[in-house]
């Protein structure tokens, strides 16, 4: 596997790759990888010829106040475990060299990034929408894998690749669980004692909410409420969201009666602020 952090050595490595004929695929990270980032390399790998990781730790993303500070960090650790997935290139940036002092372009897409996550980050999407175009620019990949737990996220790439017109494909993964359902996350380091154990609750309620609409619930205020109940047994949580979203334009659901449908939740323990979702697709709706 091949290191690369020089900008231009990516962009004529990947010209010397696309003059080969070679699918690139890229799965863009801020690193400390877990097996669902692993989970991403391997989808890519089925997919593309070639799998580039890029580790970026993009402080446009992070508010005042957020943890870009404290955000875990181990490049060496994130090599080994992207090879050991089949991984071709790591690319790993410095920051001056992806945002020189004089940078003043931003990429948004309007709207969307105001949603949900938008309301209590409000200049994040901004942030990832900007480096995910520079990434897209200087790893110029085929196809790009994102991931469904960060489904506003996936949402407002596939909106700004759309826009424009960036010939890219792409994919969505599925979320990895640890074995009590919470969502990995770089941030799940920040847990300790109860709180990781209270961590759970969210994909509990989720699945709660799931059960609920399989058992013919179409009433969303109905399945909110069984999900606040669930969080209410956990009191260190504080919940910023839960919600029901059309998969597309992200606008609130009052009555499901189409499909696909996001199930989202947004909370915090303690400084930590965890998110989840899930998609209830058409077979659960018709049933
Ligand atoms: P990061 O949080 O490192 O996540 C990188 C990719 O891994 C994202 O597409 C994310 O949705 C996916 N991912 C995270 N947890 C996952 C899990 N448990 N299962 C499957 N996939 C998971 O998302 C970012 O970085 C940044 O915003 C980035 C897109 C790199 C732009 O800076």
């Amino acid at each position: 596997m091949q290191r690369i952090t020089d900008i231009q050595e990516m962009q004529r490595t990947a010209d010397r790759l696309r003059i080969e004929g070679k699918r690139i695929g890229f799965v863009p990270t801020m690193g400390f990888l877990h097996a669902g980032h692993l989970d991403l390399l391997r989808v890519c790998r089925e997919q593309c010829d070639i799998v580039v990781l890029s580790v970026f730790v993009n402080p446009a993303q992070f508010g005042k106040g957020e943890d870009f500070g404290r955000y875990p960090r181990d490049p060496d650790r994130d090599e080994a475990l992207a090879a050991s997935a089949g991984c071709d290139i790591v690319f790993i940036p410095n920051s001056e060299d992806i945002y020189p002092p004089d940078a003043s372009t931003r990429v948004e897409v309007e709207g969307l990034s105001e949603l949900w996550e938008g309301r209590f980050r409000p200049t994040h999407f901004r942030g990832v929408t900007t480096v995910v175009s520079l990434l897209f620019h200087i790893v110029k990949p085929h196809c790009a894998v994102f991931g469904q737990k960060d489904i506003q996220q996936a949402v407002i790439i596939r909106r700004m690749v759309r826009d424009l017109h960036f010939d890219i494909e792409i994919i969505v993964a599925p979320t990895r669980r640890e074995n009590d359902g919470l969502a990995m996350s770089s941030r799940n380091t920040y847990l300790a004692g109860s709180g990781r154990s209270d961590a759970a609750v969210l994909s509990r309620a989720l699945r709660l909410a799931e059960q609920a609409i399989a058992g013919g619930e179409r009433n969303t205020a109905m399945i909110l409420a069984i999900m606040h109940d669930e969080l209410a047994g956990s009191p260190d949580i504080k919940l910023d969201y839960a919600a029901v979203f059309d998969a597309e334009t992200l606008e609130e659901i009052i009555v499901i009666d189409k499909a696909p449908v996001v199930i989202a939740i947004a909370a915090r323990i303690g400084n930590t602020r965890l998110i989840d979702n899930t998609i209830v697709k058409g077979e659960t709706i018709e049933s």
